[in-house]
């Protein structure tokens, strides 16, 4: 087959005939890769997918038809998901590689195939990885199809001798169509499998589950365009030096996104917390400086999570300051902040935060515990205990308000704790915050 060569930016996929440094679309330096693109049949475009008689429909009626649910079950990704999983949806299911994605996708399918034929397509892994992965969590359904293939023309083939209700995909970056000349896991591959998923599932009424790993900096590998063909898009995040995991809706056509559940993997596979809050302090010190209780938000629901701070004095000239869940640059001018208002000579001092279990905190309302642990770690004097803490801080050292602090303060006080509140500035953390 005939093809053009093309210069596509692996990050955005925006594409030029010659190749440049760096991309004018997203930014981002050296991420042109060249690809020789072949103008794929008319059934793989991607996006919305036109049903086979398209006729105007007066609006009121259009809501009459609502999307059926499948309930899984398990309650609380249910409720991520927005009720349950859409019929006929196609969700992608990122994550880093070895977080567990695998895992939840057999689990899943082994739920769906209780009432259908589901098809696990595996890419990655041979028959008996799986078939030893599904010993471990006790499956063993008789609808459960497993099939080792990496070109899309068989899998559709397959699709449609099996029938399957859920077909799960594992994963995107290692299928491929063969009329497509460039690599798997490629920019053009990754877009146009996505397509040609969507394509089949939606034609089909087929529930469909891609997999998708993420890079190191956290963006799903291969184009963003990927996250607009697909219904919904859903994150696995934590640590793998912990067990629990949280599942983050990105995107969600049937839902809200930010929604989040957590699990926990277990030798039997992953389990849902139903009281996350509870299972993410519980392993917190009492009466040690440097840890505070931060009640933050994840999409509708509030939860409390342990900030830890550690200060010690710099051994270099430029002293370190270093972030795990939440913003570097924020930490950056929180300490500024302090060092004004409170005159501690933070530039003589490393400065470690850390959200404990592998979190990530995205919103403001996580300034005011940073700052607090940071004070109680440099002035090595614990903060209160059953203490809670959320505000903004300003440049001027002064805490504002965050939204939905009645939600914040009732999910403290149903775990047994209190709010810091009536603190106008930073300065004021020592006496009212401290032991
Ligand atoms: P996996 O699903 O293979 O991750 P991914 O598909 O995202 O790459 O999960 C890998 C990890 O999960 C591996 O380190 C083993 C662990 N695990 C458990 O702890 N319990 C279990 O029951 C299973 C199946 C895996
Ligand atoms: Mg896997």
């Amino acid at each position: 087959m005939k093809g053009k060569s093309v210069y596509i930016c692996q990050n955005c996929g925006y594409k030029t005939y010659r190749w440049t440094g760096k991309c004018p679309e997203c930014g981002s330096w050296g991420s042109f890769v060249e690809e020789v693109v072949v103008s794929a049949p008319k059934k793989t475009r991607a996006g919305w997918v036109k049903p086979s008689t398209s006729e105007p429909l007066p609006l009121e009626r259009i809501g009459e038809k609502q999307a059926e649910r499948i309930p899984t079950g398990l309650k609380e990704f249910d409720r991520v998901l927005g009720g349950g999983i859409v019929k006929g949806s196609v969700s992608l299911i990122s994550g880093e590689p070895g977080i567990g994605k695998s895992t939840f996708l057999l689990q899943i399918s082994d739920i769906f195939s209780q009432s259908g034929n589901v098809l696990y397509v595996t890419a990655e892994e041979s028959p008996e990885q799986i078939a030893l992965r599904a010993t471990r969590l006790g499956i063993k359904s008789k609808n459960l199809f497993v099939l080792a293939e990496n070109n899309l023309q068989e899998v559709e083939k397959q699709v449609e001798r099996i029938k399957p209700e859920l077909v799960v995909f594992d994963s995107i970056q290692t299928l491929y169509l063969p009329y497509i000349e460039s690599a798997a896991g490629s920019v053009s591959q990754v877009r146009e499998s996505a397509a040609f998923i969507t394509n089949l599932c939606k034609g089909k009424g087929i529930t469909a589950f891609i997999v998708g790993h993420v890079t190191k900096e956290g963006t799903i590998a291969g184009p963003k365009v990927l996250e607009h063909i697909v219904d919904a898009v859903f994150q696995f995040e934590g640590d793998r030096g912990y067990n629990f995991r949280v599942f983050r809706s990105l995107k969600n056509r049937f839902g809200s996104t930010g929604e989040l559940a957590v699990f926990e993997m277990t030798e039997k596979g992953l389990v849902e917390v139903s009281n996350p809050s509870e299972f993410f302090l519980s392993e917190r010190p009492t009466g040690k400086p440097g840890s505070a209780i931060f009640a933050g938000m994840e999409g509708s629901c509030p939860i409390l999570l342990e900030v830890q701070a550690l200060v010690t004095r710099a051994v270099f000239t430029t002293p370190q300051r270093r972030a795990k869940g939440i913003d570097s640059n924020r930490l950056s001018i929180i300490v500024a902040v302090i060092e004004k208002e409170l005159g501690y000579p933070l530039r003589n001092f490393d400065v470690f935060v850390n959200v404990v279990g592998g979190v990530k905190v995205n919103e403001p309302a996580v300034d005011l515990p940073i700052a607090a642990a940071i004070i109680s770690s440099y002035l090595d004097r614990p903060i209160k205990e059953n203490l809670v803490l959320f505000g903004e801080i300003g440049l001027t050292g002064e805490v504002r308000k965050v939204r939905l602090e009645e939600l914040r303060q009732k999910e403290a006080e149903k775990n047994g704790f209190e709010v810091l509140k009536g603190i106008k500035t930073i300065s004021e953390l020592p006496e009212k915050a401290l032991v």
